[in-house]
């Protein structure tokens, strides 16, 4: 079933939410993108703070919000990689085992040998090497020779630099498709990228012909699966290049985040059934590769801005998802890219502002993207729609995440209950036991206990979970003395959501407690 209708997906590019676990293997130990740029004087994210990005787990720097208005987590990385298409590709539903190759020490002859036998032409270079000063050094030879410069840098990429003279145009992009077309398997580079230049020698300068042939990625995307089944799957950015084109129904380049964010609000004042997936690369190029945390603060501050303005024009069955890729500090010692969870923040009028914790792949976004657009994808990602939108699922799995805080040494047996007032708000509790057993106290009165002392009075339903050792094998009913206190402050039609392994068990209170003592 379709329950979405227009889905924003913008990744603010590099915006990590902290080291992953395994952030060393990376050389990333203690990256942690939003927390350099919030050292900046600079920030100022009133409305990513509105909607609660304080209140990810160990984001709290930003300033926590009692009353949030979006729903929130982080997602962790199962790809081997920290760059732009592997992360891209996992949130929409592609697990990389593999990081794409980089070559340090340029590329092997029989990768060059092929390229020279289907261009007919020699290879200068084949370094890593920067842009400029390539065709200084090798554009002189290059146009004696009519050889082509090919260099790489700390990125997967195949580089072809010709002078327009010497190679025009279209048959510098033949040759470009030719490499794309021998640079697969352990070679396939994630971009192959014609650098057209002119000028005379010492004075040679690039074109704004530059063109990127990026590699397919190695399955099914999202993006397919919906545009298969006939959604509007509209990209702004670079999203087009990172997914070479394929799932797209429309393409919007951009000059940068400015550009980025106009065209999207344009796209949101159009009538679209799908997804608008959207990249705004400004922060990941201009600041965070450039160490400029300052430059970064402001750029997360505009974008904050045109944010205010945004939310304002989102309809009724529209879904905002705003997330990022990767990290890339701007304050650690490299100019790298960081390996980091990503922050996610979702928002629109059927979100249930909460924090759905801490989930273990990107492609946990193709999951829900997809399931809230009503498209069958099958991925190794877990939706999160149910726990976004149906108040019922979101009680169950905050029951279940209070069970990790039970106290019970005596019984093993841990219980979490989570209970929704007439006020919106929701308190959690656990079991917490005494050595004198008496003294006990149930998960669901320990969550009474903080509700009603916070002033509520009003309650419509309350999760409960329990088992020993955390795992859930059945209901966890409430005992006797617990139902004789929701009879105290609940009425008839109180729903009791008892978690199942999978799912929950509906009653109301005047069934589990019939005839209930009052005065
Ligand atoms: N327990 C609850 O927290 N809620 C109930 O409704 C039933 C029992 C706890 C109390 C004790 O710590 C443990 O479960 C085993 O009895």
């Amino acid at each position: 079933m379709q329950k979405f209708k227009r889905i924003f997906l913008i990744v603010l590019d590099s915006l990590g939410a902290g080291e992953l676990p395994d952030a060393e293997k990376f050389g990333d130990k203690g990256a942690h993108t939003l927390r350099s740029v919030s050292m900046s004087d600079k920030l100022f994210i009133p409305n990513l703070r509105r909607l609660g990005i304080g209140n990810i787990d160990g984001l709290g720097f930003l300033g926590t919000n009692e009353s949030p208005e979006g729903a929130v987590c982080k997602l962790s990385e199962r790809s081997n990689g920290k760059d732009s298409t592997i992360g891209h590709w996992e949130m929409s539903g592609i697990i990389s085992p593999n990081p794409l190759p980089t070559f340090p020490y340029g590329f092997p002859a029989e990768i060059l040998d092929q390229f020279s036998e289907i261009t007919g032409r020699g290879v200068l270079c084949n370094k890593p090497y920067s842009g400029t000063k390539v065709i200084a050094d090798y554009g002189e030879e290059h146009m004696r020779t009519g050889s082509l410069i090919v260099y790489t840098s700390a990125d997967s990429v195949f580089q072809i630099a010709a002078h327009e003279d010497v190679v025009p145009l279209e048959e510098l992009y033949t040759y470009c498709r030719q490499a794309r077309g021998i640079l697969t398997g352990k070679y396939g580079v994630g971009r192959v990228i014609a650098r057209p230049f002119t000028g005379e020698p010492g004075s040679f300068t690039r074109t704004s012909h530059r063109h990127d042939f990026s590699i397919e990625p190695p399955a099914l995307t999202m993006l397919d699966a919906l545009k298969n089944a006939g959604r509007d799957v509209i990209s702004v950015g670079k999203i087009q290049d990172l997914f070479a084109g394929r799932g797209l129904t429309e393409t919007h380049s951009t000059s940068g985040n400015a550009d980025g964010m106009s065209v999207t609000a344009k796209i949101a004042g159009e009538d679209f059934d799908g997804l608008c997936y959207v990249n705004l690369v400004d922060f990941d190029m201009l600041y965070g590769h450039r160490q400029d945390a300052d430059g970064y603060a402001k750029a997360l501050s505009d974008f904050d801005r045109w944010l205010g303005d945004f939310l304002r024009v989102l309809r009724e069955d529209d879904m905002l998802i705003i997330t990022a890729d990767h990290g890339c500090d701007p304050s650690d010692d490299s100019t790298d890219h960081t390996r980091e969870y990503i922050p996610l923040i979702a928002f629109g009028r059927k979100i249930i502002p909460n924090n759905t914790g801490i989930r273990s792949t990107f492609a946990d976004i193709a999951a829900t993207v997809c399931e809230a657009l009503g498209v069958d994808y099958y991925c190794e990602g877990r939706s999160m729609l149910g726990e976004m939108t149906d108040i019922r699922v979101h009680l169950r799995e905050r029951a279940v995440r209070a069970m990790s805080d039970s106290y019970s040494p005596y019984s093993g047996f841990r219980v979490g209950a989570a209970l929704l007032c007439g006020s919106g708000r929701i308190y959690t509790g656990c079991n917490i036991e005494n050595s004198a057993y008496s003294p006990s106290l149930c998960a669901e009165r320990t969550a009474f206990a903080k509700a009603v002392s916070a002033g509520e009075r009003d309650f419509t339903a309350i999760a409960i979970a329990g088992g020993a050792n955390s795992v859930i094998e059945e209901i966890c009913p409430p005992c006797g003395v617990c139902r004789q206190v929701m009879g105290e402050f609940c009425r008839p039609e109180f729903e009791i959501i008892l978690a199942k392994q999978d799912g929950f068990e509906l009653h109301t209170l005047s069934e589990l407690l019939p005839l209930g003592f009052s005065l």
